[in-house]
């Protein structure tokens, strides 16, 4: 079952989404080397809070904290710990915010200092391969022309698309259908219709596709152990244009003054 939304529902939306979008930048600005991913999660979790919020993903499956952070080789849901990140690793951050009803979703991967050329070509490539999906996001267009762009992007460019996990819809709950995945056949899959929401997130892979889960039940790696990048939006679909809800405008804003 798809549940569509109307402009009003969509705007509730926009508003847990533009909370999870300040989280994402509130965590982004305090990445450090000697930053644990728990001192990271507590920070989302008091933000997301004091913004009148509830975190989506505490307690969703038993999932034990308030946000995925997947660092290096981890794919996605890696959980906060003791871990303290070091210069030139990679991190991951998705978070979920829920207010009024109604769900936000959004993750960016965010570097620990300096990172190698390669690394930051991967997470160029994978954040402009969101946008490319997003730019097929309208109404009359078909899941498989999304994830063709997606895949074919990232393809291009030597990289390889994670097949396992897949994009979702969102509304009332974090996941509903249909999946969205990252890959697919152009003019193949479901149309799009106005007043679908639907999350977007390429997770794409320096090495091989390949990922296994670890015993944790949650953590997510690649196979060969080579680093992952994740970005996600939350988009309404409308006529002729995406509807962005999430944001990565308040990231943007503090990575450009630290480069000042
Ligand atoms: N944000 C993830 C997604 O995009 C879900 C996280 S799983 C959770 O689907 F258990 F941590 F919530
Ligand atoms: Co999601």
């Amino acid at each position: 079952m798809i549940y569509l939304k109307t402009d009003e529902e969509i705007e509730f939306m926009r508003v847990s989404n533009d909370i999870v979008a300040r989280t994402l930048a509130e965590v982004g600005k305090r990445i450090r080397p000697g930053i644990t991913t728990l001192q990271l999660d507590k920070i989302a979790e008091s933000f997301i809070r004091d913004n009148g919020a509830v975190p989506s993903f505490f307690g969703y499956n038993g999932y034990p904290n308030s946000i995925c952070t997947s660092v290096n080789d981890q794919v996605v849901h890696g959980i906060p710990s003791a871990y303290a990140l070091k210069e030139g690793d990679v991190i991951s951050v998705d978070c979920g915010a829920e207010k009024n009803g109604f769900h936000g979703d959004s993750c960016y991967t965010f570097c620990v200092g300096e990172v190698s050329d390669d690394v930051r070509q991967l997470l160029r490539t994978t954040k402009e391969s969101l946008y490319v999906g997003i730019e097929l996001a309208v109404a009359g267009k078909r899941l498989g022309d999304v994830g063709c762009a997606v895949q074919s992007y990232c393809e291009n460019r030597g990289y390889s698309v994670v097949r396992e996990m897949t994009g979702h819809g969102i509304g009332r709950s974090m996941h509903e259908e249909p999946r969205i995945p990252n890959f697919g056949k152009k003019g193949f899959g479901s149309k799009l219709k106005v007043g679908m929401v639907i999350a977007i997130e390429p997770m794409v892979n320096l090495g091989k596709q390949d990922i296994y889960i670890e015993d944790d039940g949650w953590t997510t790696r690649t196979s060969d152990n080579k680093i992952s990048a994740h970005y996600e939006h939350t988009v309404a679909i409308r006529a002729g244009q995406a509807d962005i809800l999430s944001s990565f405008k308040y990231i943007d804003e503090f990575l450009e003054n630290n480069e000042k």
